[in-house]
């Protein structure tokens, strides 16, 4: 599913150059939980938003579904990544004067290859899988954080990606509302969708299947069992 290969990328800060990743090989197998741990700063944000392809300045070379992705430029990216990926944000990136459905519609209004309708009644499907049928018209500062969380694991379900990518989706919740997030990515997991979740937290990394180590932008252990 996922095959990164020598990946390095480099930031320029003014006139320093910060290198955040030092040449990554990582595989990740479809249908994989793989949890992404390691200290602040080293690179695991940078590496999740090269898988969720939204970042396509690095070196090294991709491969999303057997298909060569390093080549690509953003614009080329996005159409793959609308299809293929759901990304999950630690503050949930909610747009406030929007409702529950209508955030959870955007990624497929933005496709644009669907009836308006039909991505609503999609936005709908995925609430509803998450529990929040009875809270649609409700704007995100109507919602509990838990409730916030569920509202973007549903939009970033609601183009039915094969991969979904959660960046600390627990970071900002109570102990009992990361169970319950935990317990929905399991749930996908079960399903047979392909999950990579960042955390610092070593009982979240528990609920993955593998624990991937990144340390000053390198990787352990990436490749797959
Ligand atoms: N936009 C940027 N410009 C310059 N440097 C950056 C930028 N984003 C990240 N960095 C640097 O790249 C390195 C890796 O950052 P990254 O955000 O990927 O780490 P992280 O493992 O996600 O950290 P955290 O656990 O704190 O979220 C850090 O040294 C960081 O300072
Ligand atoms: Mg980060």
């Amino acid at each position: 599913m996922i095959a990164l290969e020598a990946v390095s990328k480099t930031y320029q800060h003014g006139d320093v150059p910060v290198c955040a990743l030092d040449g990554i090989d990582l595989e990740i197998h479809e249908g994989e939980f793989v949890a992404i741990m390691g200290p602040s700063g080293s690179g695991k944000s940078t590496l999740l938003h090269i898988l969720g392809l939204l970042d396509s300045d690095y070196r090294g070379r991709y491969r999303l579904k057997g298909r060569e992705t390093s080549n690509l430029g953003l614009d080329a990216l996005a159409p793959v990544r609308n299809r293929e990926v759901g990304f999950v944000f630690q503050a949930f990136h909610l747009l406030p004067n929007l409702s529950i459905l209508e955030n959870a519609a955007l990624p497929a209004l933005y496709a644009r290859d669907r009836e308006e309708e039909a991505c609503f009644e999609a936005a709908r499907h995925r609430l509803a899988q998450v529990g929040l049928e009875n809270r649609l018209d409700h704007r995100p500062s109507q919602l509990s954080i838990g409730q916030c969380q569920r509202a973007g694991i549903a939009r970033a379900l609601v183009n039915d990606p094969s991969l979904l990518l959660a960046d600390e989706p627990t970071g900002a919740l109570d102990s009992k509302t990361v169970q319950e997030i935990l317990g929905i990515l399991e749930e996908l997991y079960e399903q047979g969708r392909t999950v990579v979740l960042v955390t610092h937290d070593a009982e979240v990394a528990k609920s993955a299947r593998r624990i991937v180590h990144v340390r000053d932008g390198r990787c352990e252990n990436g490749r797959a069992q």
